[in-house]
């Protein structure tokens, strides 16, 4: 991102110089006529770009509404508002955009930060202006080492983060786009059909998460004996990323009857009375 000192006058007619000697193109077509072409000295914002933000074709004055003479540099503002914007954001956007798509259950944390800790207002190269492209996006902010261990599930190589979660908000916990188990199942559909750990565990399988009756208190969801605030699913067993690990277990095991002791008390396996 570009950014220019206050304290740099020099730098600051240097770029209005160069800038204003960039070739026509920078002005969106249909712009409404505004006093001031700021594409004149801001051509860098949208020139040579693929996808160029629709409001920009009404000027952009839609957005910036608070610059007063924009002749002057630096501009002078007539509102508080960072760039002298109509809004802060979020609400900038959801002028336009369904708040709803942002604010279901869960909410990402990112979008708290800022829209535009993802997109760009105005012109880019990526798709859905996003400022990296995923997952190199997800990166910017989350620790890659989570992702690279030397077991790397199937999706995580393809780089589909959004095969599972949404990027904006969801109903489901892990801003998923399914229920945990669903979003598994729609790739191993086989699993609902064989027993599952049926080399360890016989022919019934083991659970695979849901709901259970509990005494006075309805149906619950069973819950991760060892994550706690999480529900039990595929993901208690497997990272569903990537992992050390055969099979993408979660915990250090070299068969999976060494996975077991994690959530039962190696006395009781073999019953649910095993559970902590
Ligand atoms: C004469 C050249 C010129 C024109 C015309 C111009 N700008 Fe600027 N603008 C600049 C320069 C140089 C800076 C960087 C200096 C600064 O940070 O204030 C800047 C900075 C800005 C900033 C960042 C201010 C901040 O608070 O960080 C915004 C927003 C902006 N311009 C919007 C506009 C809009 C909208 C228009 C048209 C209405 C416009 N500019 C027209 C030269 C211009
Ligand atoms: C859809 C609303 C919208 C429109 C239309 C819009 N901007 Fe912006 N602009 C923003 C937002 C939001 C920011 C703040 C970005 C941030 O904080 O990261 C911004 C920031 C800026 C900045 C500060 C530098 C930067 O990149 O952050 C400049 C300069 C600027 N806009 C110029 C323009 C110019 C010139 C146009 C017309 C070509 C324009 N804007 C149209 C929303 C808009
Ligand atoms: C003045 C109305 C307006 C405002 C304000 C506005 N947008 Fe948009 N935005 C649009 C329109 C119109 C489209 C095109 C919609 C379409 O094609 O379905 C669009 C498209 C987008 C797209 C998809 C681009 C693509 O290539 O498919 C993104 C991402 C986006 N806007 C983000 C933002 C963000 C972030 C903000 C706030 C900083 C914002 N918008 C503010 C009107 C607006
Ligand atoms: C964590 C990064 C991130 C943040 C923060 C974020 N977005 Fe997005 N947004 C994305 C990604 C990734 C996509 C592409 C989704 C896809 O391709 O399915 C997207 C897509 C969009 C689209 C296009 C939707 C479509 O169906 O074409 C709009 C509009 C949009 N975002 C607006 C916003 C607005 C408004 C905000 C702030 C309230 C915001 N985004 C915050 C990552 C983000
Ligand atoms: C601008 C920074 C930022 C970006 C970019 C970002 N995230 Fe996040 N994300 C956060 C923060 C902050 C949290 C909350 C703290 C945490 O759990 O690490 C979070 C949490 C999450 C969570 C856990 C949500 C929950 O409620 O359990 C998921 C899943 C997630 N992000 C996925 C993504 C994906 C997928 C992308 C790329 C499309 C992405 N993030 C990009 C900042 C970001
Ligand atoms: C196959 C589906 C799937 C894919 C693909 C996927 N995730 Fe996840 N992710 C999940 C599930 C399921 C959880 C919740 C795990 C749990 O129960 O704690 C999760 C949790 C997370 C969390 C919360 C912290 C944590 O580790 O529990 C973050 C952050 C995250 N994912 C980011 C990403 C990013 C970034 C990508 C792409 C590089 C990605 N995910 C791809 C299924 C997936
Ligand atoms: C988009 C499709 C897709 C989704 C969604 C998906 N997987 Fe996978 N998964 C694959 C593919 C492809 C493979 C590799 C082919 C194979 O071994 O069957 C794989 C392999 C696996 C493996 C075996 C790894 C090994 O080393 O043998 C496990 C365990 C696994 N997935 C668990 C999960 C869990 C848990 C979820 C839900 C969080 C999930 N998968 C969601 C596509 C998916
Ligand atoms: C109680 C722990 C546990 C749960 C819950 C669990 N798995 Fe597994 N999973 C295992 C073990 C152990 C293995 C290795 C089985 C073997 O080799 O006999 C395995 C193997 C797999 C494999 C590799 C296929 C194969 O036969 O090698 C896939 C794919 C998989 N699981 C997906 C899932 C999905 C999807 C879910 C949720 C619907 C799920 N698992 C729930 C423990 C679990
Ligand atoms: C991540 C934690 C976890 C791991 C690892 C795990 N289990 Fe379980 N197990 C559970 C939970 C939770 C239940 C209760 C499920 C329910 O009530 O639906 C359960 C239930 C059981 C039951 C009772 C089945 C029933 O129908 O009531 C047996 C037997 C069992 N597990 C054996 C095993 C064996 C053998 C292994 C190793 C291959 C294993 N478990 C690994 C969490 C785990």
């Amino acid at each position: 991102m570009r950014t220019i000192s206050l304290l740099a006058p020099t730098r600051i007619v240097i770029m209005v110089l160069s800038l204003c000697l960039a070739p026509f193109a920078a002005s969106p077509a249909g712009a409404a006529p505004t006093e001031v072409d700021c594409t004149k000295c801001h051509s860098r914002l949208v020139v040579k770009m693929k996808i160029v933000h629709t409001p920009l074709q009404r000027g952009c004055p839609y957005c910036h509404t608070g610059i007063a003479d924009a002749l002057k540099v630096p501009h002078k503002k007539t509102n508080a508002i960072t760039k002298g914007l109509s809004a802060e954001q979020p609400e900038l956007c959801y002028g336009c955009h369904g708040r709803s798509e942002f604010t279901k259950k869960v909410v990402h944390a990112a979008v708290g930060m800022g829209c535009t800790g993802c997109h760009t207002p105005h012109a880019g190269n990526n798709e859905k202006l996003l400022v990296a492209a995923v997952p190199d996006l997800c990166f910017n902010c989350h620790d890659k080492g989570e992702f690279t261990k030397t077991k790397k599930h199937s999706p995580i190589v393809a780089g589909k983060c959004l095969a599972c979660h949404d990027p904006h908000s969801s109903d489901y916990p892990g801003i998923l786009v399914k229920s945990p188990n669903e979003i598994c199942l729609d790739c191993h559909g086989q699993i609902k059909t064989s027993s599952h750990v049926g080399g360890v565990f016989g022919k019934a399988g083991h659970p695979l998460g849901g709901e259970r009756s509990l005494k006075g208190a309805g149906k619950q969801p069973v819950k991760d004996p060892k994550r706690k605030g999480k529900i039990f699913s595929c993901a208690s067993c497997h990272n569903p990323h990537s992992s050390d690990e055969i099979k993408l277990f979660r915990y250090p095991a070299k068969t999976p009857s060494q996975l077991c002791s994690y959530c039962h008390t190696t006395k009781a396996v073999g019953s649910t009375g095993g559970l902590p």
